[in-house]
């Protein structure tokens, strides 16, 4: 089944990135069809760069922003709204990434929230789920990553305007990654709650890991069951290496 669902490989550069770090962008959008053609390639830079972003891209790549508002507009000083986010050029906006999770106090509920306003501005939402060490050590990662989909996953969503991305918290930028049967088990329980939360959408939806994803060890991450491509951190921060993950969907 997951065969069939076109891979995506995508980027987030968090609170990386400045004016000449367009070049990266621009190198990989030119890379993207010849080195990763069996894949959508995405990056979501900060949102001063996304319109930037866009006009590098030239349209080879999707442009995309890491969080947004629930409001379309309004008195929320430093906030940037989905609806914003469309109009800047992006197409993909991360929400409940753990490190909003944990630096903002999100809430499910305020996640699932932001997912239904990316839907609403025609964004397409890639909602974070992942358990934590002492979660994990616990035994409690199903139970963990199964409140967090039915607490965020936003109400309306379809295979093309939703992405899940499972996130252990204790990999990212850690260098610490689970092995592929952990990888197999989470992706594989995901993949079970979406059919049964989104009948007739959730088994066409894709579902990325991210954690310490590298050029090393993608190829074996990408091959497990149900990984549907690659949410990318640090190395999604210079073209060499993050074309050296997306280059598994050559
Ligand atoms: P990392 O980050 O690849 O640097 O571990 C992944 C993420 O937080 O999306």
């Amino acid at each position: 089944m997951s065969n069939a669902i076109r891979p995506l490989a995508a980027g987030n550069w968090k609170m990386n990135g400045v004016t000449a770090s367009l070049a990266e962008i621009k190198a990989i959008a030119e890379a993207a069809a010849t080195e990763a053609g069996g894949a959508d390639v995405l990056i979501c830079p900060p949102a001063t760069l996304i319109s930037a972003a866009r006009a590098a891209a030239g349209g080879k790549i999707a442009i995309g922003g890491q969080d947004c508002h629930a409001k379309p507009s309004g008195a929320h000083t430093g906030d940037i709204s989905a609806e914003q986010l469309k109009d800047a050029g992006a197409s993909h906006v991360i929400v409940g990434h753990s490190e909003r999770r944990a630096d903002h106090g999100e809430s499910d509920e305020a996640v699932r929230a932001k997912a239904e306003a990316a839907l609403r501005a025609g964004l397409t939402a890639i909602v974070c789920v992942g358990e934590t060490h002492l979660q994990r050590e616990a035994g409690q990662t199903l139970t963990v990553v199964g409140r967090q989909l039915s607490g965020s996953l936003p109400h309306g969503a379809t295979a093309q305007n939703l992405v899940v991305a499972y996130e252990p918290v204790w990999a990212i930028g850690t260098g610490l990654t689970p092995t592929p049967a952990d990888v197999a088990e989470v992706h594989g329980f995901i993949r079970h709650e979406l059919v049964d939360l989104m009948p007739g959408e959730g088994a066409k939806v894709r579902i990325l890991y991210g954690g310490s994803v590298k050029p090393s060890n993608a190829a074996e991450l990408m091959a497990v069951g149900n990984v549907n491509g690659a949410l990318v951190g640090g190395a999604s921060l210079t073209a060499k290496d993050f074309m050296g993950i997306a280059s598994v969907y050559k």
